[in-house]
């Protein structure tokens, strides 16, 4: 008997040792980076000196601390399987205790409080209380007690040691918000991820459970509020009868110390409000916005307050009657100020019919020149919400020089979780490295020494309310932004934004850890690919500053590099036969670079001393300039490409490497789009290439422009059923030319193959419309080597940039002689296209 449980334990052992994937639990990414994996044994071990007794100063029974103090249990039972025993006084025993500064003082007069706490700020430490050695985690505020929370089981999580603990944290900044682009009807203005969690048909979703999880998983890194709908603002959201769910959606963030606010149409008073004027210098209309606002604190007396979108994208604004933003911005601010409510006022106001032929005209100037000539005109509950680039939210932008011109008002940088203009979460696109060169760029705003953080902390300017805010855009659904490595942005904004001084490293580490575990290989799998992702992405989208190269007038996804031009909406780059770039100079362009302070100015304003990567935003140059790299612009563009998609190729390899180290679940999901991905990253290559090359007429020197030894057209194939079409813009699809199926029936495309013998990889290059799933079938020999359904729901309507894909069959036999043949069933709108096959020889034995 005894032998036979030893040889079954045995058994078990070695199963388990071949197959550790048994032992990992599927993850459907809902709980982000609050999973609470068990520790191992060992890391387990070095957590037994916390206190199992746990005391909560908590004599009001605050909803902030008693989340603290579940999320504690909740977080100690899944990592350590520890329970606390809860005492109501201090026991004659270690304890760790939960409470504000104030309550700790009260407990213990003569204890040894930290005296360099801010609000939100926490402290975490093994100190004395009443003669016992106890485990503290205390706050400024209640909301720093829970804050302290979730950074200790973030370091028990991730196996730090709290041996000698004694450790006080602050914010860099009071502010920390985010923005959801929520539309009333339910979908979300540039999400990608399902529909909103907030809205649906009209409706406020208000006790929708998910919006308690995302409170949770917003508190756990700091971040103190949430503005749920689309700053294109619907003004019903403030009728009468929305309060009461507004309110109870506040509730809920209460518990976690989120505060609410809404975007607010500036015309309101006018379009729903039953007065004639919006007009902000109008007595009624000040009246009504204080009606408005206290009857929204009678409901919510936390209320946060309102942003606002103004003479912007079609909202209109205080322009309409001579006013200025400051105008507007105050007199909401005026309504809101008895109640401590802020205005979030956007700098996104610029004119989008600007004369193209006019090479002075330049968006880039808008925001500093709206506001700036306004510093000291805001009250102080208004803060200028300012995005971190001039235009908008581009592969890369210089840091916008309003950031550093607004030193009488306050101001919150605009960063972007939602990755509209970086692959819209089909991409993996770490943004933390693009954000930290934003965060440390010096702007010498007061002749000194200016780092953008340390404007945003308020120090430089001496203001009270500045700080953080980003678009973030989850969704229904479950992994809250779709691409299961989406979230390291939202955590990577939230920890900047609380310590602007962490590396990227750190936090790509972190949250690897935290969202896939400690295996160190996984940890320096997962974290080496984020770190590259940007300037990965940068490279085979728009690189040296010519901002993404992406169809501005539309879906801001795949390439589409004219659609910038000859319209009004300014993203320009101005490429022609000649040269490319705009001339942003003082001397010869449009004289942005002269709104920076004169070290800054001066950089930019010199062609010699603009760094590569923004020299096209900067100046425009002929396509044989000699970059500081020693290359010419046009090479730099072809070989950035070649480079940029072999790295994305890269990514599916060295994520395949974790296949059993990570869940099964995870694991296929980030393949399929990192697969996804490395062909999408070709489709931008050949498109932006081919472009250059024709419009130039400059050859690659690498050669592999314009050459496609292995490709074989679609359109040259032996067609049945399918039809050649013409693809606009041309370098959308290789030589110009899809084919199509519109016919009821299965179309093929085949070919009889006559070049070497060999094992060979075949990659066919398809389109993929999203309102259609059309079926491919690949036989060679007349065997089926791959089928596969287009159903990846990207942004495409038509056959172009949007819908290229690629699905790749690695080693198949193919002889001289054998037949081809792709065959195409239509679903819908989807018609099944095809682009080109290519076919590589697997030269390896
Ligand atoms: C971009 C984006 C819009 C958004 C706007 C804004 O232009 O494409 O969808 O409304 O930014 O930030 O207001």
């Amino acid at each position: 008997m005894l032998k036979r449980f030893a040889f079954a334990t045995l058994l078990a052992a070695i199963f388990a040792a071949l197959f550790p994937l048994a032992i990992l639990r599927a993850e459907t990414g809902s709980a982000a980076w609050l999973r609470y994996a068990k520790l191992d044994e060992k890391t387990a071990q070095q957590y037994a000196g916390v206190p199992s007794a746990l005391l909560a100063l908590n004599r009001q029974s605050s909803p902030l601390l008693n989340s603290a103090r579940d999320e504690l249990f909740l977080a100690f039972k899944n990592t350590l399987g520890r329970t606390f025993r809860v005492a109501h006084q201090l026991p004659q025993e270690p304890a760790l205790i939960l409470g504000t500064l104030d309550s700790l003082r009260e407990l213990d007069p003569g204890i040894d409080l930290p005296t360099s706490m801010t609000p939100d700020g926490f402290w975490i430490a093994r100190v004395r209380v009443l003669n016992q050695n106890c485990f503290v985690v205390s706050g400024q505020n209640e909301r720093g007690v829970l804050y302290g929370v979730f950074a200790l089981v973030r370091k028990i999580s991730l196996g730090e040691s709290l041996e000698n603990i004694n450790e006080v944290q602050n914010p860099s900044a009071p502010i920390r918000w985010v923005n959801q682009w929520d539309n009333l009807e339910g979908s979300i203005e540039r999400g990608y991820a399902g529909r909103s969690i907030f809205f649906d048909n009209g409706k406020i979703l208000s006790s929708n459970p998910r919006i308690a999880a995302y409170a949770r998983i917003l508190a756990s890194v700091g971040i103190n509020g949430c503005n749920i709908n689309n700053v294109n603002a619907n003004p019903h959201l403030l009728d009468d009868e929305n309060l009461p769910h507004l309110a109870e959606i506040a509730n809920t963030f209460r518990l976690w110390g989120v505060q609410l606010s809404i975007s607010v149409n500036l015309s309101s008073p006018k379009t729903t409000g039953g007065l004639d004027t919006f007009d902000p210098l109008d007595p009624q209309v000040a009246k009504w916005w204080r009606n408005k606002v206290d009857a929204l604190y009678a409901a919510i007396p936390d209320f946060g307050g309102f942003v606002v979108k103004a003479d912007s994208e079609g909202q209109l604004g205080p322009s309409f009657y001579h006013r200025s933003p400051a105008d507007a911005a105050d007199v909401i601010a005026r309504a809101l100020k008895p109640h401590h409510g802020i205005v979030f006022y956007r700098a996104f106001v610029y004119d989008h019919h600007l004369d193209w032929r006019n090479l002075k005209n330049d968006r880039a100037k808008a925001a500093f020149d709206n506001f700036h000539p306004l510093d000291g005109q805001f009250d102080d509950n208004v803060i200028i919400q300012i995005k971190h680039g001039p235009i908008d939210f581009q592969a890369r932008e210089p840091v916008s020089p309003l950031l550093g011109a607004l030193q009488k008002t306050n101001e919150a940088i605009e960063l972007q979780v939602t990755q509209e203009y970086m692959g819209q979460q089909h991409h993996l696109c770490f943004l933390i490295p693009m954000w930290k060169e934003v965060l440390d760029f010096d702007l010498h705003a007061d002749g000194s020494n200016s780092p953008v953080k340390e404007i945003l902390s308020g120090k430089t300017f001496h203001r009270a309310s500045n700080g953080y805010v980003a678009v973030v855009n989850v969704g229904f659904e479950e992994n809250w932004l779709s691409h299961p490595l989406a979230m390291s942005n939202l955590y990577g904004y939230a920890r900047l934004a609380w310590n602007p001084e962490l590396s990227s490293d750190q936090i790509a580490r972190e949250w690897t850890a935290l969202t896939f575990g400690r295996d160190p290989k996984v940890r320096d799998t997962i974290s080496s690919m984020l770190l590259s992702s940007w300037h990965t992405y940068e490279s085979y989208t728009g690189p040296l500053g010519m901002q993404t190269l992406t169809d501005i007038t539309g879906s801001h996804y795949g390439p589409n590099i004219e659609s910038s031009e000859e319209n009004g909406w300014g993203q320009w780059h101005r490429a022609d036969a000649k040269g490319v770039g705009m001339d942003r100079s003082v001397a010869t362009g449009t004289g942005f670079a002269g709104q920076y302070s004169p070290p800054v100015a001066k950089i930019y304003e010199s062609l010699e001393t603009t760094p590569d990567d923004l020299l096209l935003f900067f100046h425009h140059v002929p396509y044989t300039y000699v970059l500081h790299s020693g290359k010419t612009v046009v090479q730099h563009i072809y070989d950035s490409h070649y480079e940029g998609a072999e790295r994305a190729a890269a990514y599916v390899q060295s994520w395949q490497t974790l296949k059993g180290k990570i869940d099964d679940e995870s694991y296929s999901a980030t393949l399929d789009r990192l697969q996804y991905q490395s062909g999408h990253a070709i489709a931008w290559r050949d498109a932006i290439c081919e472009y250059f090359l024709k419009l130039t007429g400059i050859s690659d020197k690498g050669g592999r422009v314009g050459h496609h030894p292995n490709r074989i057209e679609a359109e040259s194939m032996q067609l049945s059923g399918y039809t050649a079409v013409d693809v606009t813009p041309w370098e959308n699809a290789s030589g110009g030319k899809a084919i199509e199926c519109l016919l009821l029936q299965v179309c093929s495309a085949k070919l009889v193959f006559e070049g070497v013998p060999g094992k060979y990889k075949i990659d066919i290059q398809y389109f993929d419309i999203k309102s259609g799933e059309a079926k491919y079938r690949v036989f060679v020999a007349g065997k089926l080597m791959g089928e596969w359904t287009a159903n990846m729901q990207l942004p495409a309507t038509k056959i172009g940039g949007d819908s290229s894909a690629r699905h790749s069959i690695p080693d198949i036999m193919i002889k001289k002689g054998d037949e081809i043949r792709i065959e195409g069933i239509s679903d819908k709108d989807d018609h099944a296209a095809l682009d080109y096959i290519e076919l590589s020889l697997n030269l390896q034995r």
